[in-house]
Formats: C-alpha cells, sequence, structure tokens
C-alpha cells in the first residue's frame, strides 16, 4: 500500500485545476473553475473544478471527485497507479515495493557521486588560472562562480574516474551519473575534459548532471550529461532553485543559455531561469506553474521567431501562465545586452516586453508587404485567425488596433472575423455562454443525500460517533460504497485524532474509482448545525434512509402479492400481506 504521506504529498503538489486543464478547458468563474464535463456529453459546461477544495463536480451527470480519481478515470489505471502517475509528475518517490527501493538506491548514488563530481569540478578551478580566467573575461565574478558552483574538468582522461575511485564509487555508477563514458575493452574516461563546468541544480538544488564549455571556439560548444535516473530531458530548469528564492513578482524570466542565466543573477536579476537551448516542455510550464503565473521569455531574437519556440509559448499559455515575448536588440543574447548595458536597460526590456499575442501578430508581418492589397488580406486573415477565440472585448480591442494600423473599416474586419469563424465551423465563444448552466441538473435522491451526510457527521463529529453507530449500521445503509466507507470512517479513528490525518488514512484505503469518488462527495457534503440540532439532523436522517427501505420494501410486497394472487397462491399472499401491514404501520409511524 502507498504511505499515507506520499498520498498527502501527491494531491498538496498536483493542482487539479492544472492537471483537469491539460484535458478541458476552463474557465475561471467566481471561486471556480467551469468548463465541458469529460464524463459525459453536453454543449454548456456545467463541470465545475474547486481551486480551494481541490475536488470536481459535475451538475450534469453528477461525477465527482478529486485529483486521484480524475486520473483513475481519464487514464484508466487503479488507484497505486494513479498516485504512481502524479508523483512522477511531482518528482516525489513513491516507495511501494522492493523493486522501487532499488530503484531510490540507484538514484541516491547518482547525486552522491554528481555532489562529488560538482566538488572535483570546483576545485580544479580554483586551481586553474586559465579556467578561472575564462570565466573573469567573461564577466562572472567569484561571488558567481561559488552561487553557481561552476568548475572545471581538467585536460586528463581520468581525473574524475580516480578521484571517484578514491571515495569507494564504482565504475557502474559513475556510468550511471553520466560522468565517465566506457571506451574499448573496458576502459573508461573522463566524459568532461578541458571545459568549464556548470553543475545542473534541481529545483530542490540538488546536482542532477552537468554542462561543459569549451574554452575557445571548438565544437560542440557545450557538452551536457547524458539523460540518467534523475537528469532527463524537458522536466528541469536551470537556476530555479535560485529563482524560487529570489522571486516575488509571480513573474518568470526564461532565457537560453547557462551565461544568460548566470549573468542575470549577477546583475541582480533573479528570477530567471534557462531552458538550456530546447524546446519547452509541458513538465517544464507546470513546474514553473507552480511557482508563479506570468513567465516573459527572452530568447535569441532569431531564435524566438522559430516554431519551436512558439510551440513552447502555446505550452506556456496552455499552463495557464500570462506570456510576454522579450526581444532583445541588435540579435544579442542577455548575458551580452545585461553586460553592455546594465540592469536598468534589461529591466525596460522585460517591462516593453509584448504579451504572446501581440507578438504573435507581430510575426506575421514578416515578409509581408502592407502597402500592397492583396497582402493586406493576407495579413488580416492571419491575424484574424490569432485572435478569433479571444474574449469579445479582447476581440473587439484588436480590431480596433488593426483598423486603426491598416486604415481599414472595422466593420470590414468584423464581417473578415465572422466569416472565418463560420468556416472553421466552430461554435463560437462556447466556453463563455454559459447560459442554459443548471436547466438539467443531476438530482439526486434523497437518500443518498441522507447516508452521506450521516457519513459526514460520523467523520466530523467526534461527539455523535457513538449515538450515529447506535442508531445506524453500516447494513442499514443502502449503497455499497457507502457501507464500506462507513467501515472506514470507524477504523480511521484508531489511534488518530487529527482529522486531516484520518481524511488520509480514509482516502488511502478508498483504492477503487467509486469509493473514492463517494468520499469526495462525502467530504463536501455541508450542513449547517450547531451542538442541538445536530441529533435532529442525524435522526432526520436516519428516519429519511430508513423510510427509502420499507418504501422499497412495500413496493417490491405489493408486486410478489400480485404476482402470488395471479398464480393462485393465496396462503403466500395473505401471509405478504400481514407484512406489509406492519410496514405501512412503521411507515405512518415515520
Ligand atoms: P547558446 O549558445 O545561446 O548558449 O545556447 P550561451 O549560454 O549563450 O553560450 P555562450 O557560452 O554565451 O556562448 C543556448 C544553450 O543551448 C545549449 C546550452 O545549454 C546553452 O546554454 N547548447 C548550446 C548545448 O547544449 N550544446 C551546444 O553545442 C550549444
Ligand atoms: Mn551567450
Amino acid at each position: 500500500m502507498i504511505s499515507e504521506d506520499v498520498i498527502q504529498r501527491v494531491k498538496q503538489e498536483n493542482d487539479i485545476v492544472e492537471i483537469i486543464s491539460e484535458d478541458v478547458k476552463l474557465k475561471k468563474s467566481g471561486t471556480n473553475y467551469f468548463g465541458l464535463c469529460p464524463f459525459h456529453n453536453e454543449k454548456t459546461p456545467s463541470f465545475s473544478v474547486s481551486s480551494t477544495k481541490q475536488i470536481y463536480k459535475c451538475f450534469g451527470c453528477g461525477e465527482a471527485g478529486n485529483v486521484i480519481s480524475y486520473v483513475m478515470k481519464k487514464s484508466n489505471v487503479t488507484f497505486p497507479e494513479a498516485v504512481k502517475i502524479l508523483a512522477e509528475r511531482a518528482n516525489i518517490n513513491v516507495d511501494i515495493n522492493k523493486d522501487n527501493n532499488s530503484k531510490n538506491n540507484t538514484k541516491d548514488k547518482i547525486y552522491q557521486i554528481n555532489l562529488e563530481a560538482a566538488r572535483y569540478f570546483f576545485n580544479n578551478l580554483t586551481k586553474n588560472k586559465k579556467a578561472v580566467n575564462y570565466f573573469i573575461n567573461r564577466g562572472i565574478t567569484i561571488k558567481t562562480i561559488k552561487k553557481f558552483g561552476l568548475g572545471y574538468g581538467k585536460d586528463s582522461w581520468d581525473g574524475l574516474l580516480k578521484y571517484l575511485k578514491s571515495k569507494k564509487y564504482k565504475e557502474n555508477d559513475m556510468l550511471g551519473a553520466g560522468v565517465i563514458i566506457k571506451g574499448k575493452n573496458n576502459s573508461f574516461y573522463d566524459r568532461f575534459r578541458n571545459r568549464v563546468i556548470f553543475p545542473v541544480f534541481n529545483y530542490r538544488g540538488k546536482v542532477i548532471g552537468f554542462g561543459g564549455r569549451v574554452l575557445d571556439s571548438s565544437k560542440p560548444k557545450y557538452l551536457n550529461s547524458p539523460e540518467t535516473e534523475i537528469f532527463k530531458k524537458g522536466i528541469n530548469l536551470y537556476g530555479l532553485n535560485y529563482a524560487i528564492k529570489g522571486n516575488n513578482n509571480d513573474t518568470f524570466i526564461i532565457v537560453e543559455g547557462y551565461m544568460d542565466c548566470i549573468a542575470l543573477h549577477q546583475f541582480g536579476i533573479t528570477n530567471v531561469v534557462a531552458s538550456l537551448g530546447t524546446a519547452l516542455t509541458k513538465n517544464q510550464a507546470k513546474l514553473l506553474k507552480r511557482y508563479g503565473n506570468r513567465v516573459v521569455i527572452s530568447y535569441d531574437s532569431d531564435a524566438a521567431g522559430q516554431m519551436a519556440t512558439m510551440r513552447g509559448l502555446e505550452i506556456l499559455k496552455d499552463a495557464g501562465l500570462e506570456v510576454k515575448i522579450l526581444t532583445v536588440p541588435d540579435g544579442k543574447d542577455p548575458d551580452e545586452f545585461v553586460r553592455k548595458h546594465g540592469k536598468e536597460a534589461y529591466m525596460d526590456l522585460v517591462n516593453n516586453a509584448l504579451p504572446l499575442i501581440d507578438y504573435k501578430i507581430e510575426m506575421q508581418k514578416k515578409g509581408l508587404n502592407l502597402k500592397k492589397s492583396d497582402e493586406i488580406i493576407k495579413y488580416v486573415e492571419k491575424v484574424i485567425n490569432i485572435i478569433k477565440d479571444l474574449d469579445p472585448i479582447e476581440i473587439d480591442m484588436y480590431i480596433k488596433r488593426l483598423s486603426q494600423e491598416l486604415n481599414v473599416d472595422n466593420q470590414t474586419l468584423y464581417d473578415e472575423l465572422n466569416k472565418i469563424i463560420r468556416k472553421s465551423g466552430k461554435n463560437h465563444n462556447k466556453m463563455n455562454t454559459l447560459q442554459g448552466f443548471g436547466q438539467k441538473l443531476y438530482v439526486e435522491p434523497t437518500y443518498v443525500k441522507a447516508e452521506r451526510l450521516i457519513l459526514k457527521i460520523l467523520f466530523s463529529n467526534k461527539e455523535y460517533f457513538g449515538y450515529i453507530q447506535d442508531n445506524i449500521k453500516k447494513e442499514d445503509l443502502l449503497l455499497e460504497n457507502h457501507k464500506i466507507i462507513y467501515q472506514y470512517i470507524i477504523e480511521s479513528f484508531l489511534g488518530k485524532d487529527d482529522i486531516e490525518k484520518r481524511k488520509i488514512n480514509i482516502e488511502s484505503k478508498c483504492d477503487e474509482i467509486y469509493i473514492l469518488e463517494e468520499w469526495v462527495k462525502v467530504l463536501d457534503v455541508n450542513y449547517i448545525y450547531n451542538l442541538d440540532s445536530i441529533k435532529d439532523i442525524i435522526d432526520d436522517s436516519i428516519k429519511n434512509i430508513k423510510r427509502y427501505k420499507f418504501n422499497k420494501k412495500k413496493e417490491e410486497l405489493l408486486n410478489k402479492i400480485k404476482k402470488c394472487e395471479s398464480e393462485g397462491k393465496y396462503e403466500e399472499s395473505i401471509y405478504m400481506s400481514q407484512e406489509l401491514v406492519k410496514i405501512q404501520k412503521i411507515l405512518g409511524d415515520m
């Protein structure tokens, strides 16, 4: 079984709004988010996600649950599998079984080796004039060298190999960490030779890999650690461990390279992370979203226009981040720019960064001559395709701007917009129309609500723990999952007092989707009470449940009596009629 601690952390570190946003377009309305329910077909959104409660509910079909049940449903996996998927996303270790333990041991080994290697590289640097001078010449201070743990890989085939051996590490583990390479005849040699070294930290500040740069202009310019158990492409951002600490306005600046990141930090711009040259991934976007809401992309100006970057921008946007694009003039990279013009000049660029949409519109002008009418039409089409899914107010703003820019009538542009929307065949702005919302509410039987209420009180009001058990037993409940939850609640009190701990304890047992979803609904039950009225609420609920039960029995009996009479089994029918009288009396007394 997965530990309760892991379940709690998995839930803490996976925001349900983010997870569901991957599949459902959610729109904020009040404190909740709304979208089209992924569990049934609908045209108007009745699916709501609560960020504060970390649960989802559909008013249309009655589905509800938390982040774990969502993943179970969506990916059709078991409870432990869902927890594992979520844990991996959040870089949490799940110790499910031994196999996993040995895996964690190799991970630990790699962390240790990386740390030792970083020490080795750093020590080399302090002893090597040429290497230190390389950094100094690029404007890096000793303080920055220390902060980023910069180093130097000696011009030797086995400097690190010998060092790590002296520390009793095995070659196999060094290979696993990617710091050595296997040559012919089972020989080994250092991966990073005659290169300055940039240790790569994860967001917690642990060394997960290295980048090594040549000191001259030979190729390849940078050599990076290979993928290892702990160094995976596209899940980390360089500098994030420092940016988290230095970020007080929930904006991050994303640059391409090690040197850009380090230089900006040195100049006191500390909310900077580097993607290290690769295209941004969903995982990286989500990692950032945990710590902030806005990003400014500060790539080389030529690179920013490239398709890969555009895709990266969409990914950031889809993760719910507000995206702006900064263009450094003269094709310089941020490192060169900040060194030449200083912090204030760079901050001016940051403050004037273009919103994503504006940037995309700007990009469309490339290669078009806006003095020619046929090229104007092309441009208008492109712009409209970019803005057509925005808020009506925003569309309006962009149309006005476009009309001024091109000296084209507003209405003409609107006509064009409508034409394109019609052609794309999409229900325009369907996320905006909450019309009809709530028309077809899923109505739950009273006894289901009553059972839930009983369970909620049983769970949260210790004073009535005994009273409820005396008056309604597990077997008296109608829903199978309620019976199970009843049992779990009682067990949760064994040795546990803290309500949060009991909650997690129960959740760790709800390994079937129909139980977990129902448990979320139970927790979501609200009732208003004072200590005097709570007994009435309990009594009422129990009555509701029993009334339903007896009504059902009554119905069954009536059917049976009819059947017996039609078959001529009068004796039986008389017996059942007597039963019916009893039940009717009970019902009458209720
Ligand atoms: P850049 O060449 O823009 O990096 O590549 P930089 O940091 O500005 O380099 P210098 O030191 O100032 O010349 C961006 C990033 O792409 C990765 C590195 O992570 C680099 O920081 N890269 C680049 C490689 O991995 N290998 C390469 O050969 C080149
Ligand atoms: Mn550079």
